[in-house]
């Protein structure tokens, strides 16, 4: 129903949006998977799960299902099993997936993990129904050109800075190259000022919210719950809006 992929810089609120905007959509019944793309991993606890297998190291799984005889690669191993018997589900129902880390193995790699996690991705942007959200790095280049297709909508999280805007400039470059269509703003951390204003207003995209620096944010992390569960909610849910009309 909806795809949709948050990308940003280290630190701007990518995995708190993510399990928030999981929680919100879980809420109105939807079947939600959330998939923690980034080698630092921090999903699970912001949906309140823990003991989440990274798939990148399920060694002998990605062996047996991805290396073909002669030592040739299969590029659509099956995964479909793998998908239901390592994601764990949380307490609202979301099925929450981490990737783990991928080698780097130089451009186009194509080593079998590599294969392997493509397949993943594959398998929950285009056999998945209802909400996928996937967590990720500022490169969203594991993504590859076929399933990024399958991405409805990808959500640049920035904090008002010069540099958002740099990092803005270079998600449009690596989206367009892997063919994402749609890109839209989240302003996280926001500080009421003349010059974070001015720099909003230099954004190009839709901007779908404005989420104001809070110590909630911060507590919840420090007491390890869920954001979801202390803070407040209304600028999330005219995101989640925003987004429907966006993808509708
Ligand atoms: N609006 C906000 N106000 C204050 N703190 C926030 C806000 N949003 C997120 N934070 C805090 O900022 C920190 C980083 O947030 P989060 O982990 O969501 O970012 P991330 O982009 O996923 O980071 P990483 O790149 O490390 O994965 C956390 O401590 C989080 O609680
Ligand atoms: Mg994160």
């Amino acid at each position: 129903m909806v795809k949709i992929a948050v990308s940003g810089k280290g630190g701007v609120g990518k995995t708190t949006l993510t399990a928030i905007l999981a929680y919100l959509f879980a809420k109105d019944g939807y079947s939600v998977t959330a998939i923690d793309c980034d080698a630092d991993i921090n999903l699970p606890s912001a949906l309140g799960v823990k003991n989440v297998t990274p798939l990148s190291e399920l060694k002998d799984i990605i062996e047996e299902r991805v290396v073909g005889p002669f030592g040739t690669y299969k590029l659509n191993p099956k995964v479909d099993d793998v998908f239901q018997a390592y994601s764990v589900k949380n307490k609202e129902g979301i099925r929450v997936l981490v990737l783990g880390t991928i080698e780097k193995g130089g451009e186009g790699c194509f080593c079998p993990q590599n294969s392997f996690l493509r397949a993943i991705l594959r398998h929950a942007i285009f056999k998945q129904k209802d909400v996928l959200l996937l967590d990720m790095e500022a490169g969203i280049e594991h993504l590859g050109r076929g399933t990024a297709r399958g991405v409805d909508l990808l959500i640049a999280v920035v904090e008002p800075g010069l540099r958002a805007l740099e990092t803005l400039n270079r998600i449009e470059k690596l989206s367009s190259d892997i063919g994402i269509e749609k890109i839209a703003v989240v302003v996280n951390k926001f500080v009421d000022s003349p010059k974070a204003k001015e720099l909003i207003e230099k954004i190009k995209y839709p901007i779908l919210g404005i989420i104001p620096f809070s110590q909630d944010f911060i507590n919840a992390d420090l007491e390890n719950k869920p954001p979801y569960e202390v803070c407040d909610l209304k600028p999330f849910e005219e995101i989640k809006k925003k987004i429907m009309e966006i993808v509708s």
